[in-house]
């Protein structure tokens, strides 16, 4: 099916169990332990090995020599396979850096052995007796200096490097006011809780593989390229996913291990990166350098805007994409945005939850919140004052649905954003309070997306297609999709994910998942309703799914009875023509963060979050509420404690695990809601849906940001914003 025209009413908007705030019908097998993440697939009839990572301790040159002599003698040891006995490997298309093979080293802790013992700890001490030789080559790991040679990158996703309308210089120079500040956000790392982990096993030429990953056709078309092989090779399943956050997108090493692993000993292989090395191996969200500039006329109209951003990767590598959302956030008539892009030699750099709009706003929402004061104006004041319906790039461009503006007025009313105070005006006890506020925006992605659902003769509906649950609800809102669809409950549709023998879905990234993946249910079950009304001969226009039978008319039919003895099945893929070129379609938000900075040390804690969020019809408010108190979370995350120490001299991140690289703890989150504003929109699917996740994000760490300056009076544009940044300029209070 090809969705091309705006969704008219359907089966959808009887909303009996789509929006419907149904728990996750995977929940029970997560809390009891059923649900079998990678590693922990278990056939007591197959006999394991384990295969142990070796990272490079060099972040640029080649390996001269390996000596496996000993870990090859070491107890247990089966096989090591080294980058140089594998000899030259194919590299994915997805991936920048090489996953392993050959001798040439691109960054630090890049996968150059794997060790095949009967046990993991056998493994784990094999791999610490290879002594290896190498040719260190000198590299470049700092942003700030590398930026003086950035460049100009290719288009990025479609995307083009630099955009411009209008006479931005004229206009900025004109300003009646004007502010021109830089912001910089670290390299970040996902630090989800499951680390990469496959399992491997051939039969002759074919090869299954248990993994973690968030799409499983990118992972098996590109494992596929680099093995050598041919995809419709591999069985590739994935079906309970412990977080991605990006670093789960593309095929990452310890599948090819395993792969590789496997083919050496004939034995299925375990391979989990270690979290010491799993930072350095796979990617990261690189660092950013933001310059923005702003022109404003008296009445706080804004004339110019202007967002330029810096940052990193490896040689063939693309930008962080940080200008896009000032692209389409707020009016103004002259306008420009620009991405440089240096040439590092740090590991990868990649997707990371929310890639582009989350380091952007956290620099842009800063920015406006500078503005709206030099303008003496209410920051939500400010945004609203600058609303467009239109593309402002392209006025001839509308937004398909934007109601940015009634996500800020209900927040503020519900946050009481009236009670704000000057800044370093209000005190309780030892701390000093603030309030803050930053837009969210986050575009709606809509990917195609397959799906296969059968019909049983006992009524219930499976619904099969390769789309992936990263923890955000996959399988519940798809089970709801088929019920909604079919007129059936939820308990009557069984789900199957993350499969390669199941239809081609969106998979899970750019919170494009739910929108596009039960689209695609959507479609099958279109072509699984006309195959029950063509069976029972109902004229498929007026044929009514509903309470577990099939009606026309006066006649009304059990689905279990029209599904026959051999059951029915529909299957189609959910294909997207041009509404998102003639419409700009994105979701938006506002959030509001109330903190507490202490007024000797300068510790701030964040003590309440609100969320408003307009994202078009909400598929399930549990799921998708869960998803948006995730984001907000991993937003507190950003704003204060989240930064990868680069060693610029030799070139890795120091701070390499989760005791010193800090995300946030429970007690670290505070009183947290959500509130979805109810709409839908027509131009994004039939499910009128769009995506929620990562919107939960976008603009939290600026909110925080702001609040701290509205409790303090202390503006940090570098995040994090650890105390060392604020103490030094906290005001003097008796
Ligand atoms: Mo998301 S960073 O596109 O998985």
């Amino acid at each position: 099916m090809k969705f091309e025209t705006p969704a008219k009413t359907n089966p959808i908007d009887n909303l009996k169990v789509v929006g419907q705030p149904i728990h996750r019908i995977d929940g029970e097998l997560k809390t009891t332990g059923r649900a079998m993440y990678a590693y922990e697939w278990h056939d007591p009839n197959l006999h394991y090995a384990y295969g142990y990572p070796l990272g490079s301790s060099i972040a640029k040159g080649r390996i001269k020599s390996m000596d496996v002599a000993a870990a090859e003698a070491a107890p247990g040891v089966m096989s090591v396979v080294t980058t140089l006995s594998v000899g030259e490997l194919g590299k994915g298309k997805l991936n920048t850096a090489k996953l392993f093979g050959g001798d040439e080293i691109q960054h630090y802790h890049q996968a150059i052995a794997v060790v095949v013992a009967e046990t993991f700890e056998q493994a784990r001490a094999a791999a610490s007796l290879i002594k290896v030789e190498y040719q260190e080559e000198s590299g470049t790991f700092d942003l700030a200096e590398a930026k003086m040679s950035a460049v100009k990158p290719k288009d990025t996703d479609g995307a083009p490097p630099d955009t411009a309308v209008g006479d931005f210089d004229g206009a900025f120079y004109a300003a009646a006011v004007s502010m021109d500040e830089t912001y910089t956000t670290p390299d970040q790392s996902h630090s989800m809780m499951e680390p990469h982990a496959s399992i491997a096993l051939w039969h002759g030429d074919e090869l299954t593989v248990w993994t973690s990953s968030q799409m499983i056709d990118w992972w098996r078309s590109d494992l596929a390229t680099t093995l050598g092989i041919d995809k419709e090779k591999i069985h590739m399943m994935s079906p309970f996913i412990g977080g991605g956050f990006g670093g789960k997108l593309f095929l990452r090493s310890d599948a090819v291990l395993a792969a590789i692993a496997a083919k050496a000993t004939g034995r299925p292989v375990k391979v989990a990166l270690p979290r010491p090395l799993l930072v350095n191996n796979t990617t990261h969200r690189p660092a950013t350098i933001q310059r923005i500039r702003i022109g404003a006329d008296k009445s706080g109209m804004i004339t110019a805007i202007g967002h330029e951003s810096w940052s990193g990767d490896l040689p063939g590598g693309g930008p962080e994409t940080a200008v896009m959302q000032t692209r389409l956030l707020y009016a103004g008539e002259n306008r420009m945005t620009a991405m440089r892009l240096a040439e590092l030699n740090l590991p990868e750099g990649n997707a990371m939850r929310a890639p582009g709009e989350a380091p952007g706003l956290m620099a842009l929402e800063i920015a406006i919140d500078e503005m709206a004061e030099k303008l003496g104006l209410d920051p939500i004041e400010f945004r609203i004052l600058n609303d467009t319906q239109v593309d402002p790039e392209k006025p001839e461009r509308p937004f398909s649905h934007r109601n940015l503006v009634g996500c800020l007025k209900l927040g503020a009313e519900r946050f009481g954003w009236n009670d704000r105070k000057k800044p370093g005006a209000r005190r309780e006890g030892n701390w000093l309070i603030g309030l803050g506020v930053a837009a969210g925006f986050r575009n709606n992605l809509v990917m195609p997306s397959g799906a296969r659902v059968r019909l049983g003769n006992d009524g219930v509906v499976n619904v099969e297609t390769d789309m992936t649950d990263i923890g955000t609800g996959s399988y519940t809102i798809i089970a709801q999709t088929a019920a909604e669809m079919m007129g059936v409950a939820v308990d009557k549709v069984g789900v199957h994910l993350g499969d390669s023998r199941f239809p081609i879905s969106a998979g899970s990234g750019g919170q494009f998942g739910a929108n596009s993946a039960t689209s695609g249910v959507y479609a099958a079950c279109v072509k699984l309703r006309e195959a029950v009304a063509m069976r029972l001969g109902f004229n498929s226009d007026d044929v009514v799914f509903e309470n577990g039978e099939v009606r026309s008319g006066n006649r009304s039919v059990p689905l279990a009875a029209a599904a026959g003895a051999e059951g029915l099945v529909g299957e189609d893929t959910m294909e997207w023509g041009d509404l998102t070129d003639t419409h700009q379609q994105s979701t938006f938000g506002a959030h509001f963060v109330e903190v507490g900075v202490d007024l000797a040390t300068g510790e701030t804690r964040v003590r309440r979050m609100l969320a408003v969020c307009a994202a078009g019809r909400i598929i399930n408010p549990i799921t998708a509420r869960s998803q948006v108190i995730g984001a907000m979370t991993m937003g507190v995350g950003l704003a204060l404690f989240e930064e990868l120490a680069v060693d610029t001299r030799r070139g890795f991140f120091v701070n390499h695990d989760l005791a010193s690289y800090e995300v946030p703890v429970h007690a670290d989150i505070p009183y947290q809601e959500v509130i979805f504003l109810d709409e839908t929109d027509p131009m994004s699917s039939p499910m009128k849906a769009k995506g929620v996740g990562e919107l939960g994000l976008c603009g939290v760490s600026a909110a925080i940001a702001n609040a701290i300056y509205n409790a303090t009076g202390v503006r940090v544009r570098d995040y994090p914003i650890t105390l060392d940044k604020v103490i030094g300029d906290l005001p003097e209070v008796a």
